[in-house]
Parts: C-alpha cells; structure tokens; sequence
C-alpha cells in the first residue's frame, strides 16, 4: 500500500515535472519565435532601405552619365560596349541597337583614339589627346578588373578651349619676343657703336640718337598695351561711371589733330550726346585706337568721319575713313592680337598691332559688340554698340 502510494506520487511529481518543462519549452519557443520575427521584420526593413538607397544612388548615377558633357565607355574583355553615356554615344555616333553585337573598333573609326585603346591592352592606360569633329578631347584610357574578368574604362572630356588658350599663350609669347627683339637689337648695336666711339660726326650722332630714342618709344608703347591689355582681360578696373561719348570723342579728337593735320587727314564729326555706363579711360582708348588707325592707314587729302548716336537700347560709335582700307581675306584677323595687314609699313607707322585687340576686349568689357566694314582702297568703317545708359 505505502508502496503504492510513493509510486503515485514520484509518477506525479514526473508528470507535473514534464508538464511544467512542456509549458517552459512552450514560453521558450514562442518568445523564440517572436524574436525571430523581430528580427526578421528588422532584417526586411533594412533590407527595403538597403533597395531603395541602391535605387537611389542607381538614379543619381544614371542622371550624372546623363548630364554629364564629358563622355564615359566601359569596354568588356571582347571591346565591346557594356556601358556608354548618351554625350559618348552623341560623340561617336554610334547606334544603340549595335552595342551588344560590335566591338568599338568597328563601331568607330578615330584612328588615335583607337591606337590609344589598343596601347592600353600592353601598357595599362594611356592619355591621349585627340580631334572629334573639329573639336579637342583628352581621353584617359585605363585597363581595369571587371569583377570576373578585365575592360576597359574610357573618360573623354572637351578640352577645345584650354587648348585654343594655351595656343593663344605660346603665339603671344613667341610675338612678344619678336617685337622686342628688333628695337632691342637695334639700341644694343647703336649704343656699342656709340660707346666704342665709332659715332663722334654730330650729324651721326643726331641721327643715330634719334633712332635709339624712336626704338625705345616703340618698346615703351609696345610694353604699355601689353599692360593695358592683360589689365582689361582681368578686369582689373571695375569702376563703372556715366560717360558721355560725345564729349569722350571731343577730347580725342582734339589730341589726335595734330596728327591729323601733319598726315593732311581732315577730322569730321556728327556726334549726339549720348551716355553709357562704363570704364572713362577705356572708352577713350577706344576711340584714340581707332580713330588712330583711321588717319594712320589714310591718304594725304583723305577724310576721318566720327559718328555718335543713339538706336533703341543701345550706343552706335562709328569710325569711318576713306583711307587704305583693309583686303578681304585679312578682315577675319585684324583684331587678332599683333597682327598686321602689311607687317612694314605698320612698323614704319609705329604700330604694334596691339590696338584693335585693345579695342575688342573694351567692347566686351562694356558688353558690347564690334563690327567692321571695308573695301580694299575704298576705307574702312568700325562700328561699336554698346549698351545705353538707362535712365
Ligand atoms: N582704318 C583702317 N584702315 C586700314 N587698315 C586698318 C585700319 N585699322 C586697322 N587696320 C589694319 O589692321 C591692323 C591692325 O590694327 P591695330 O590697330 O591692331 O594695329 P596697328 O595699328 O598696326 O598697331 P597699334 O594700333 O598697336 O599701334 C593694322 O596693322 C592695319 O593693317
Ligand atoms: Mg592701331
């Protein structure tokens, strides 16, 4: 009977033992369970995040390959184009519809720029300058790993306008050089002739001596347009003031008759009273240039006419001669700086070729334009407009 009763008990203790180990198991895996859940709901939401961060920056790339002007190539081991911006496509023409089935040595024909991909097969990159359609490009070619296997990546970007400036750089230096070289020369030779004491004659002495005083007055002139004209290109004087051109053209032409007079070139002006907002002493080395240039390239009984008025929104200035003027085939480059129609007889003049450059960079300064007419033993005529004064 005792026996008995300690079974019942130890099988009841056991069996609430087991129920309460299934209940705590049963706690277990659902608080398990729910954590997991946690968890999962915390994985999908960083995973949603994750999705649209990617789908974020996927778009800020594709809007950077679309906008960007410099043009971009990713070429597979095969040359083939597995990625091409819409400026590499405009830039090399190349249908879309071919990518996949050519390589980009068919689907071009730049021989360099060729040359330059296939240099990289053997070197690693390469940087190459070269011409698409009239216009300069620096490409930089560089092999690289493409996840599972080697390409291409191409960047070209539009270099036509440093190259056109560091043109313009290397031809301003090389003609500096020339236009100093000359008086220089000749100073240095006259001076050794006078210091060894080979000139004594006062006759000699007069001649030479004014021939070292109109070289260095060349160089002078020579060094102060170079100056002026790196002043406007930085646009060191930003001082705008009201300016009234007829009065401007009054002063100029009162300091140019004298030399108007002694080339027997008559000064005529019809000027209105008109004011612009603008630099004083630029606008009158405006007109000093080019009415200058008027008597300068004139014949003696000729005729300088300067014209000043107003045309809607906008300030005319008109220098018209009936001097020289200017062929054709020169008229494209007579604001180029130091260029001369006839190299001698402007020298004989004392000009430098500096002034009409002058003169193009105060109109833009002042946002104006520059036009020219002229007919080859006819004259010449320069007209400026530039914006009125509002009032
Ligand atoms: N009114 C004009 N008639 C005929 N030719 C002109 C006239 N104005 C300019 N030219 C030509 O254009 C060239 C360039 O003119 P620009 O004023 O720049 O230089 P320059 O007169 O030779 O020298 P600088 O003005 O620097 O003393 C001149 O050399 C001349 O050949
Ligand atoms: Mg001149």
């Amino acid at each position: 009977m005792e026996y008995l009763l300690i079974l019942s008990l130890v099988l009841l203790t056991c069996t609430l033992g087991y129920a309460i180990r299934c209940k705590s198991f049963e706690e277990r895996l659902r608080r398990e369970r729910h954590h997991l859940q946690k968890k999962l709901v915390t994985a999908q939401q960083k995973n949603e995040r994750l999705k649209q961060n990617l789908q974020k920056e996927q778009g800020i790339i594709q809007l950077i390959q679309k906008h960007m002007t410099e043009s971009i190539l990713i070429l597979d081991d095969c040359d083939k184009i597995t990625l091409a911006n819409d400026s590499a496509m405009e830039l090399f023409s190349i249908d879309r519809t071919l990518l996949e089935t050519h390589s980009i040595f068919t689907l071009t024909d730049y021989k360099p720029f060729l040359d330059a991909v296939r240099m990289t097969k053997k070197e690693g990159s390469a940087r190459q300058l070269i011409s698409i359609g009239g216009e300069d490009y620096r490409a930089y070619i560089r092999r690289v790993d493409l996840t599972d296997r080697n390409g291409t990546i191409i960047l070209l970007i539009n270099v036509t306008d440093s190259v056109k400036a560091e043109k313009i750089r290397r031809e301003f230096t090389a003609n500096v050089s020339h236009e100093l070289k000359t008086p220089l020369t000749v100073i240095k030779g006259f001076g050794e002739m006078f210091g060894s004491g080979l000139i004594r004659d006062t006759e000699d002495v007069q001649k030479y001596g004014a021939m070292i005083q109109r070289e260095s007055e060349r160089l002078l002139f020579l060094m102060n347009d170079i100056i002026r004209l790196s002043e406007i290109e930085e646009h060191i004087e930003t001082h705008l003031t009201p300016v009234n051109l007829r009065k401007a053209a009054e002063e100029v032409t009162s300091l140019l008759s004298q030399r108007a007079q002694q080339n027997q070139v008559t000064l005529l002006s019809d000027c209105q009273e008109v004011c612009i907002m603008g630099n004083e002493s630029y606008i009158q080395e405006l007109l000093i240039n080019l009415i200058d240039n008027a008597v300068k390239y004139n014949n003696p009984g000729g005729w300088v006419r300067i014209v000043i008025k107003s045309e809607g929104e906008q300030a005319v200035l008109c220098v018209k001669d009936n001097g020289i003027g200017i062929p054709k085939e020169a008229q494209s480059r007579i604001f180029e700086r130091f260029y001369r129609v006839d190299r001698s007889r402007s020298r004989e003049r004392g000009g430098t070729g500096l002034g009409l450059s002058i003169v193009k960079h105060i109109t833009e300064y002042h946002r104006g334009t520059i036009s020219l007419k002229s007919e080859l033993g006819t004259g010449t005529e320069i007209t400026v407009l530039l914006p009125l004064k509002q009032t």
